[in-house]
């Protein structure tokens, strides 16, 4: 069967294609994930896309991701945008499900401001990928399907 990928995005990606253009280009967010969606197609995956500015809720999406049931996913590709940078609470429902997650961003966040190199998520997730664009969400989603060994 397919593997499916989620990929969760947070607060402020929403704004894509009118935000910080020149940090984040002119490419919104919709145009984002179908070129992402084609991606994981070609590779045999099914791509799942959820965005919100809400903290709660990308919690909720990561621990339906290993419930089973509709939210259901093998790996999760999450850009948590600035909450990457302090919550504790994605930090936890990382860690407690058994599902491998790939913090990514479309810039280096280390080649930005200090506050950006601190990341709350990090240390539970399978890896990191950060300062390609769009590629850092393909890169995630080949990182994924290999960790899956599909
Ligand atoms: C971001 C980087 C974060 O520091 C920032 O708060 C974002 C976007 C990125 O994709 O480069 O909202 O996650």
């Amino acid at each position: 069967m397919a593997l499916t990928i989620l990929v969760v995005n947070g607060p402020n990606l929403n704004m894509l294609g009118t935000r910080e253009t020149e940090v984040y280009g002119h490419t919104t967010l919709d145009e984002l994930i179908a070129g992402v969606a084609v991606h994981a197609e070609s590779r045999g995956a099914v791509l799942r896309h959820v965005q919100s500015n809400v903290e709660g809720d990308l919690v909720a999406a990561i621990q339906a991701a290993a419930a089973g049931g509709e939210g259901a996913a093998d790996g999760v590709v999450l850009n948590a945008g600035a909450l990457t940078h302090y919550s504790i609470a994605l930090h936890d429902a990382i860690a407690a499900v058994d599902v491998p997650v790939v913090e990514t961003h479309l810039s280096n966040v280390y080649a930005r401001e200090d506050f950006r190199h601190t990341s709350a998520i990090a240390g539970v997730c399978a890896g990191v990928v950060t300062g390609f664009g769009a590629t850092s969400y393909r890169l995630a989603v080949d990182a994924l399907i290999d960790l899956l060994g599909d």
